[in-house]
C-alpha cells in the first residue's frame, strides 16, 4: 500500500459533490407549496360486489379527466389488480359475499406494494364498532355509500394527494439518507487517507533514518573487518618472532629482562589472541546489525517479494532492543514457515507497531511479574500463516477494544501516541488479504494475531 497525496483532491471532490447533492435535496416541509400544486394523476381502484355502485362512481367521475377509475366487482382479484395498476387510492366495500372487506384490507396492508396506498372503506351503514375495526386494521377513511359527488371527488383527490406527498417524502428521505451515508463514507475515507499519510511519513522517515544509519556504519565496519585478518596474522608473526628470540637468546640483557617483566610479556602473549578474537566477534555483530537495519528499512524493496518473515521480526526486535532491555523478556516460539510473498517493509511496520504497543503497555505496568512478549508463528493451512504477538501487560479494557483500530484513537499522553499504529496495521494486513484479531483481558494481557496468505494474489 503506497499512499499518494493525489488521493486527497479526489476525496475532497467527492465530499463537495456529496454536499452539493445534499443541498439539492429539498425536504417537503421546507417547500410545502410544491406539494399543494401536486398534479399527479389520480388512479382509483374501486372494489365492490354491487355493480350498481361501480356504475354510479364511474358516472360521477366521468368528467374528471385526471382521475382514472378501475372497477372490480370480484374481490378475489383485488390484490393482483392493485399490484398491476398501482392505484393512488383504493375504495373498498366492507361487506362482500366472497371476501370480507376487513380481511382484504389486512392483505393490502401486509403487501409491500399496497402497504401505503390510502384505503377508504365503503359501508352501507353507520356503525361505530365497524368503523373502529376498519381504522384499527389501517383504513384511512370510512364512507357511507354513496356520498354526494362533490364530497366523493374531494375525498378521492385528498387521499391521492396525501399518497403522492408520502411517496415524495419517502423518496426524498431515502435520497437524503443515501447522501448522508455517502458523505460519511467519504469522510471516513479522508480520515483513513490522512492517517495513512501521517503514518507513512512517520515510517518512511524512520526507514530512511535506519537505512542512512546502516549505510554510515557499513563503511567503517568494512574497514575494521578488512583489517582484522592481516592484523591477526601480523600479531601472530610478531609473537612467533618473540618466541624465536627467546629460544635463540635465552640469556638476554638485563634491560630486556626488566622490560619483559614490566610489560608482563607472558600475559600479553596469552591475551593478545583473545583480544583479537573478541574484536572479530564484535565486528561480526556490528555487521549483522547493519544487515538487520537494512532488512528493516527495505527501502529497496517497496515491491512484492517472497521473504522469511522471521527475519523481519528479528530486525524489528533489534531496532527495539534498547527498550526491551528495560526488563522485557522475548519468548520466540517460531514455527516452520515458508517464504511469504508480501510487501516486506509494510509487514515490518505492522510488527513494529504491535511490538511497540506491547512494550509501551509492559513498561507502563507496575506489576512485579516478569514482563514478557511471546512471539508465536505457525503455518495454519496450505496457504496461510499466523503470527501472534502476546504480552502479559495490563490488557485492553473491553469498552475500548472496538475503538483501538480507529485512526487517531489513543490512550497515550499527547506527544506519546498518535493513535495511528493499529489503524495503519489493520490496513496493511487488509492489503495483504489477511486479518488481524485482538484478544485481550485486563487480567492476562493482550494478543494480536495476524493471519496472512503465503502467496499474495495481485
Ligand atoms: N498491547 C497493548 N496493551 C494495551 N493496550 C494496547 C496494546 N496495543 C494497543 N493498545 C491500546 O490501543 C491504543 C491504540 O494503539 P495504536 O498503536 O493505534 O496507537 P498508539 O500506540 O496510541 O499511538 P501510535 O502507535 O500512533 O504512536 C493504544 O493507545 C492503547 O490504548
Ligand atoms: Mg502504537
Amino acid at each position: 500500500m503506497r499512499l499518494q497525496t493525489q488521493a486527497i483532491p479526489q476525496i475532497v471532490g467527492k465530499i463537495k459533490h456529496s454536499l452539493r447533492n445534499l443541498r439539492l435535496i429539498r425536504t417537503p416541509t421546507s417547500d410545502s407549496k410544491s406539494l399543494d400544486f401536486n398534479t399527479d394523476p389520480v388512479t382509483l381502484l374501486l372494489i365492490d360486489d354491487q355493480i350498481i355502485i361501480g356504475e354510479a362512481v364511474s358516472r360521477i367521475l366521468a368528467n374528471e379527466a385526471d382521475i382514472a377509475v378501475h372497477y372490480l366487482n370480484d374481490p378475489t382479484q383485488a390484490i393482483q389488480k392493485a399490484i398491476s395498476i398501482k392505484p393512488t387510492v383504493i375504495f373498498l366495500d366492507m361487506v362482500m359475499p366472497e371476501i370480507d372487506g376487513l380481511m382484504l384490507l389486512r392483505w393490502f396492508r401486509s403487501h409491500p406494494v399496497t402497504h401505503d396506498i390510502p384505503i377508504v372503506m365503503l359501508s352501507g351503514k353507520e356503525e361505530p364498532k365497524l368503523k373502529a375495526d376498519a381504522f384499527a386494521e389501517g383504513a384511512n377513511d370510512y364512507l357511507i355509500k354513496l356520498p354526494d359527488a362533490v364530497e366523493l371527488i374531494a375525498r378521492i383527490r385528498y387521499h391521492s394527494k396525501a399518497y403522492s406527498n408520502l411517496k415524495t417524502l419517502t423518496l426524498t428521505t431515502n435520497k437524503a439518507q443515501q447522501q448522508a451515508r455517502q458523505l460519511e463514507n467519504t469522510l471516513q475515507e479522508l480520515q483513513n487517507t490522512q492517517a495513512q499519510l501521517i503514518q507513512t511519513a512517520k515510517m518512511s522517515s524512520l526507514g530512511r533514518m535506519v537505512a542512512g544509519l546502516a549505510h554510515e556504519l557499513n563503511n567503517p565496519i568494512n574497514f575494521i573487518q578488512g583489517n582484522l585478518s592481516p592484523l591477526n596474522s601480523y600479531v601472530q608473526s610478531l609473537l612467533n618472532l618473540i618466541e624465536l628470540y627467546q629460544q635463540e637468546y635465552p640469556d638476554s640483557t638485563l634491560a630486556i629482562q626488566d622490560k619483559t617483566t614490566e610489560i608482563n610479556l607472558d600475559f600479553i602473549i596469552d591475551d593478545l589472541p583473545r583480544i583479537l578474537s573478541s574484536m572479530k566477534i564484535g565486528s561480526d555483530r556490528i555487521r549483522e546489525i547493519v544487515l538487520s537495519l537494512r532488512n528493516f528499512s527495505r527501502l529497496d524493496q517497496a515491491e512484492k517479494k517472497a521473504v522469511n518473515i522471521h527475519e523481519g521480526i528479528e530486525s524489528t526486535l533489534l531496532i527495539l532492543s534498547h527498550r526491551l532491555k528495560q526488563g522485557i523478556e522475548i519468548n520466540r516460539q517460531y514455527g516452520d514457515l515458508p517464504l511469504i510473498e508480501c510487501y516486506p517493509a509494510q509487514l515490518n511496520q505492522v510488527f513494529m507497531n504491535i511490538l511497540s504497543n506491547a512494550i509501551d503497555a509492559l513498561l507502563e505496568q507496575k506489576a512485579q511479574t516478569q514482563k514478557q512478549i511471546i512471539i508465536q508463528t505457525e503455518t495454519i493451512s496450505f496457504h496461510q500463516v499466523r503470527v501472534a504477538i502476546r504480552d502479559n501487560g495490563p490488557g485492553i479494557a473491553s469498552e475500548i477494544q472496538s475503538k483501538i483500530f480507529d485512526p487517531f484513537f489513543t490512550t497515550k499522553a499527547v506527544n506519546k501516541g498518535t493513535g495511528l499504529g493499529l489503524a495503519i496495521s489493520y490496513q496493511i494486513i487488509e492489503n495483504h488479504h489477511g486479518n488481524i484479531h485482538l484478544t485481550s483481558r485486563t487480567e492476562s494481557g493482550t494478543e494480536f494475531a495476524i493471519e496472512i496468505p503465503i502467496a499474495l494474489a495481485s
